[in-house]
């Protein structure tokens, strides 16, 4: 009889990736995927340790899973996975004892020999104890099995992994270990099977893709610029995007990528963390928010219709009103169509936990409702300035409403499509399930079309088929 495993996916995308590789390492083995802990043979969290909320609900998940745990269905193996099992491998072996199996984010291709070690310490009549918090990246790469099968018509691919920037207040130099870069022709490979399998939308994945140094055939290295060019060359690939950057090694190169190739879409996220001068070197950035500035200004004066995003981080050590102030003011001057807004969260072994000045909670509190209100009113605005344009939709899933799909503009935005008549149909009973099924229009779904973007909200659009009357017709 077939196991079954659930994968519950924390953080960022490439743990979306990761999850996915390590289901395509267990279907050869007999696995099936299921929705929730409940009956499984082996769960797996696939954890994150960027901020301390993130690492917190991993152990009251673990208490949940434990306590759900029926003994006459036998005891599900345990695997805590990802940064957190990097990071606190010891303490979760000490905290929670049901937990079997712990290993880090670059050794999940070894998961058939943890699983057969759970095995023989299980049946030695003892509760398992397995930990690997090694960095062998490069083999992992070597060692991952093809993919399997895409989930749609959009797919991550992991190009990079590892930082060493050392930015003062992130973990993920130490949980993801240095920068490697995987050779070309490896990820020309994986896009090319993700292609076969209908992807058209791919996200070239790192912690720093920007700077990306992978080999070529020949041993030469290739900049992301190039990689993007050569990847624009596969047929049925419509949309190229790449996160995350670093704004030290944003180039000419990438900004001639954003002009000359098609493929590659509007649509940057770079982080700025903060606008103040003094905070930024603090943190450690090796940018001042003015050399941030200018590269916005070069990328837009090539590509004007440019959405930008960001990630900001407020209430850092030693932060003053004043350079709070200047990350808002940069803000105000760049303009995003949407950005991801944090307070600053001591983590343990980053230099900046160690400082004494760190700020109050009420502090921090408050300035992240400053910082968040300017962002969602510019977002808003963004996605308003999109009423009555036409753009191409990539449709990736029924909507609520009958008939209704879901889809992302080049900007990244959601877009709710309608279809006109459709309305007309039978109420769905469970409209997550049945509103595809009953949808004439499911066909539609992995495809771009082109909408009419009708009304705009804080979080997503909403339009109509622009080529409906013609399309139906035929
Ligand atoms: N506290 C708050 N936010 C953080 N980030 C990374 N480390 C921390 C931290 N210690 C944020 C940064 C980064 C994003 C992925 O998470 O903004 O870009
Ligand atoms: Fe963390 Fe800085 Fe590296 Fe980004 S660049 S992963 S924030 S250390």
């Amino acid at each position: 009889m077939g196991k079954k495993v659930y994968i519950k996916t924390y953080g960022c995308q490439m743990n979306v990736y990761d999850s996915g590789r390590m289901l395509d390492i267990l279907k050869p083995r007999g696995f099936e995927p299921v929705a929730s802990a409940d009956g499984a043979d082996l769960v797996i969290l696939n954890t994150c340790h960027i901020r301390e909320k993130a690492s917190e609900k991993v152990y009251s998940d673990i208490g949940r899973i434990r306590r759900a745990e029926k003994p006459a269905a036998g005891t599900p193996v345990i695997a805590v996975a990802g940064c957190v099992g990097q990071a606190e491998g010891a303490e979760i072996m000490r905290r929670a004892p049901s937990v079997e199996l712990v290993f880090g984010p670059q050794t999940y291709h070894r998961l058939p020999d943890f699983l057969k070690t759970v095995e023989r310490q299980r049946a030695a009549g003892k509760r398992a104890r397995v930990f690997d918090g090694d960095f062998p990246v490069e083999e992992k790469f070597d060692q991952l099995p093809k993919i399997h099968q895409a989930a749609g018509a959009s797919a991550f691919l992991t190009i990079q992994e590892g930082c060493d920037k050392f930015c003062t207040f992130c973990v993920v130099p130490y949980t993801r270990g240095a920068e490697f870069s995987r050779p070309v022709d490896a990820i020309e490979s994986e896009a090319q099977e993700l292609a076969a399998m209908g992807v058209c939308d791919i996200t070239l994945l790192g912690q720093n893709v920007s700077g990306y140094h992978g080999a070529g055939e020949k041993g030469d290295a290739f900049g992301l610029g190039a990689l993007i060019r050569r990847l624009a060359e596969i047929p049925g690939l419509e949309r190229i995007r790449y996160t995350t950057s670093h704004p030290r090694d944003m180039d000419d190169d990438l900004i001639a990528v954003h002009t000359e190739v098609p493929q590659c879409m509007p649509y940057l996220h770079l982080p700025v963390q903060s606008g103040s001068d003094r905070i930024l070197a603090e943190m450690n950035r090796g940018h001042s928010a003015d050399q941030y500035r200018d590269f916005i200004g070069r990328l837009r004066s090539a590509r004007p219709d440019i959405a930008l995003s960001s990630d900001f981080i407020v209430g850092f050590p030693g932060e003053s009103d004043d350079d709070f102030q200047a990350t808002m003011q940069l803000v105000r001057d760049i303009g995003f169509s949407q950005a991801y807004s944090f307070k600053y969260s001591p983590r343990p072994g980053t230099p900046a936990a160690e400082r004494k000045d760190q700020i109050p909670d009420s502090v921090r509190s408050e300035r992240l409702a400053e910082l968040q209100a300017e962002l969602n009113r510019q977002q808003l605005e963004f996605n308003m300035a999109a009423v009555g344009r036409t753009m191409p939709v990539l449709l990736d899933r029924p909507g609520n409403r009958p008939g209704q799909l879901v889809g992302r503009s080049p900007y990244m935005q959601a877009v709710h499509v309608g279809f006109p008549g459709a309305g007309n149909m039978e109420e769905p009973t469970h409209p997550d399930i049945d509103a595809a099924a009953r949808s004439p229009y499911s066909d539609r779904i992995g495809r771009l079309m082109m909408v009419e973007i009708m009304s705009a909200g804080p979080n997503s659009l909403e339009g109509r088929p622009a080529d409906h009357f013609s399309e139906t017709a035929a």
